[in-house]
């Protein structure tokens, strides 16, 4: 049987792609664990509707989602411009602003969410707060170019304070590499009274940074969906 947590992330996947996407939409696919329900949905509605749906990935992950489930793969040289992109989160808060990152593909995700005309973020309910780092604890998410990682780490810790790690792999000895080639920091802050649109414009201005895990006034709707299967829109 699914776990409680499955139910409530494909309760929230299946709720937004029935919701939010239409026929002949250029549809962004995100990363993680609950996106994976969203392609479901997704391959479903296109084999019983006969939608035309052309899908952008937002990782590796994506894109072999996107693939094994027999969906039409885009890029953004074909499809710089999407009707709608879908996403988990590993926190939003209570202005829609989210941490993104947990795995390794928030570089990707902006960019595409950038290019979307609707954002649209599902997710567990253990993800929903009022205060950004209220539930999530792993910090803030950092894509650095590798020679640049000391300097990056050092210059975050002097704006900012908290504790900066190098994110390391699980299965390998060293650093988690990302689908870009890069590293990624994690920057658990201390304080809960951050600006985050200015937090994100001055880490993205410090030469090294490639993105931040921070989603400021990007996501439009959010669902969150609970272990009985029902699903909770943010408001
Ligand atoms: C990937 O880089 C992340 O931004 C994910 O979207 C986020 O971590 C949510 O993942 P889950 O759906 O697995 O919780």
């Amino acid at each position: 049987a699914m776990s409680l947590l499955e139910s409530a992330k494909k309760a929230a996947a299946f709720r937004a792609v029935d919701e939010c996407v239409k026929d002949k939409d250029v549809v962004g696919v995100g990363s993680g664990s609950t996106v994976v329900y969203a392609v479901e949905r997704l391959a479903e509605r296109v084999k019983t509707e006969k939608l035309q749906l052309v899908c952008i990935p937002t990782s590796f992950q994506a894109r072999q989602l996107i693939v094994e489930n027999n969906l039409v793969l885009g890029d953004l040289s074909l499809y710089p411009s999407l009707d709608i992109a879908i996403d988990g989160a590993d926190e939003v808060d209570k202005d829609f602003t989210a941490i993104k990152g947990g795995g390794g593909c928030l570089t990707q995700e902006k960019i595409v969410a950038s290019c979307a005309k609707r954002f649209v973020v599902i997710a567990d309910y253990t993800k929903d707060s009022q205060i950004l780092g209220e539930q999530y604890k792993k910090g803030i998410p950092i894509e650095v170019i590798p020679l640049a990682y000391v300097p990056v780490m050092n210059k975050i810790k002097a704006l900012y304070g908290g504790n900066v790690e190098l994110r390391m792999a699980k299965m390998k000895a060293g650093p988690v590499v990302t689908d870009n080639g890069n590293f990624i920091l994690d920057w658990v802050f201390l304080e809960d009274k951050f600006n985050w649109e200015s937090v994100n414009t001055q880490l993205n201005l410090i030469p090294g940074v490639v993105e931040t895990g921070l989603f400021v006034n990007m996501a439009e709707r959010a669902f969150f969906g609970y272990a009985d299967g029902s699903v909770k829109e943010k408001t």
